[in-house]
């Protein structure tokens, strides 16, 4: 009721200022018919007006009125739509891009092994808040699938943000073999890892755009991608790989949308892996099937896999337990089993 109320408030404004701005349009329009009948009226007082004239001028005279309602309207519009151009203005000036200074070439087909040092990497959000990841230290192994296990909070995702750079605030270092990722460009670090986060992201436009943006692989091969992924039969009845992904991939389950991520992953073949909770919303039965798959598919790849099932890391090299941004223990799961 109170929406229905504010919407009727602004409803009625509108309509009244509309009403006002008529009115006064309106009373212009007469005064100058007026002035036109006087001058008309005036004029043959003093010589003789052809008629033909006055009704010519008296009847351009009528118009003005719609005229000048056109023209206000016009001009509103006008400026209604300098407020869109503003915005692209303000995106194109503001937003800062990182700066290309300290960037080094990392060695020739770098990453070979893909092996992931934190050195005491701390990281805290915002000044305000508390550490979410405190002096963390560890070093995976060439081609390892890690396994990250912790409560919620835990700071298990912020692992990947910090892997990742989306955040850039924080303490201590991360290698990828042994090149420092804060010396790396954003686009040739994020280039060589895959990522399926928490909250998978698909974008605007054809299946063949999301999975392989810069046009680098076949159809067979996309195909291929899918079927592994098992969303095969789910494209194809949406009408093949032309067919529409919505904005943020509405007309897509959380579940599917992981599964389009990991076969955009899957199309990427990098060295590095991150999947975070990626097959959360995945029933179990597709979820051992995905597993096996990664497990193929990225099988000279190093994975960081977060979870919290524990099925869902149990056939992992090693397990990284995480607590209140610290990590608890690090080793093989069937020792974290028998030690609980
Ligand atoms: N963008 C952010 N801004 C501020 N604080 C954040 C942000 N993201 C995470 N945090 C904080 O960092 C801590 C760790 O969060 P993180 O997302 O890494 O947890 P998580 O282990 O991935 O949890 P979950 O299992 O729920 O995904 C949390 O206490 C959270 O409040
Ligand atoms: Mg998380």
């Amino acid at each position: 009721m109170d929406r229905i109320d504010a919407n009727l408030r602004a409803a009625l404004s509108t309509s009244a200022a509309s009403q006002w701005l008529n009115l006064r349009l309106q009373f212009i329009g007469v005064i100058v018919v007026t002035g036109v009948a006087a001058v008309a009226l005036i004029q043959k007082e003093f010589s003789v007006v052809d008629a033909g004239l006055v009704g010519l001028a008296l009847s351009y005279a009528l118009s003005i009125t719609s005229l000048l309602n056109g023209s206000i309207t016009a001009f509103t519009e006008t400026e209604k739509e300098i407020v869109s151009v503003e915005r692209v203005m303000q995106y194109i000036e503001m937003i800062q891009t990182e700066s290309t200074d300290y960037f080094q070439m990392p060695p020739f087909a770098w990453p070979a092994h893909g092996v992931i040092t934190f050195v005491n990497v701390s990281l805290c959000y915002r000044n305000s808040n508390p550490y979410s990841l405190k002096n963390i230290s560890f070093e995976t192994r060439p081609c390892e699938k890690l396994g990250i296990v912790g409560r919620t909070g835990s700071g298990k995702s912020s692992l990947i943000q910090v892997l990742s750079r989306m955040v850039n605030n924080f303490e201590g270092a991360v290698f990828i073999d042994g090149v420092n990722i804060a010396n790396l460009e954003l686009r040739k670090l994020r280039s060589n890892l895959s990522l399926i986060s928490q909250d998978p992201f698909l974008f605007c436009g054809s299946i063949r755009e999301n999975l392989d943006p810069n046009y680098l692989r076949s159809d067979a091969e996309i195909w291929k991608a899918l079927l592994q992924c098992h969303m095969e039969e789910k494209i194809r009845s949406m009408g093949g790989l032309d067919a529409e992904i919505e904005e943020r991939g509405q007309n897509f389950s959380s579940g599917e949308r992981q599964l389009v991520c990991l076969a955009r992953a899957l199309l990427q073949r990098t060295k590095i892996l991150c999947m975070d909770e990626a097959t959360a919303c995945i029933d179990y039965q597709t979820d051992s099937l995905i597993r096996h798959t990664v497990r193929m598919a990225f099988r000279h790849s190093t994975i960081l896999i977060i979870a919290h099932r524990i099925e869902t890391v149990m056939d992992c090299d090693r397990v990284l337990v995480m607590k209140d941004g610290n990590i608890l223990e690090i080793d093989k799961p069937s020792v974290l089993l028998s030690n609980p």
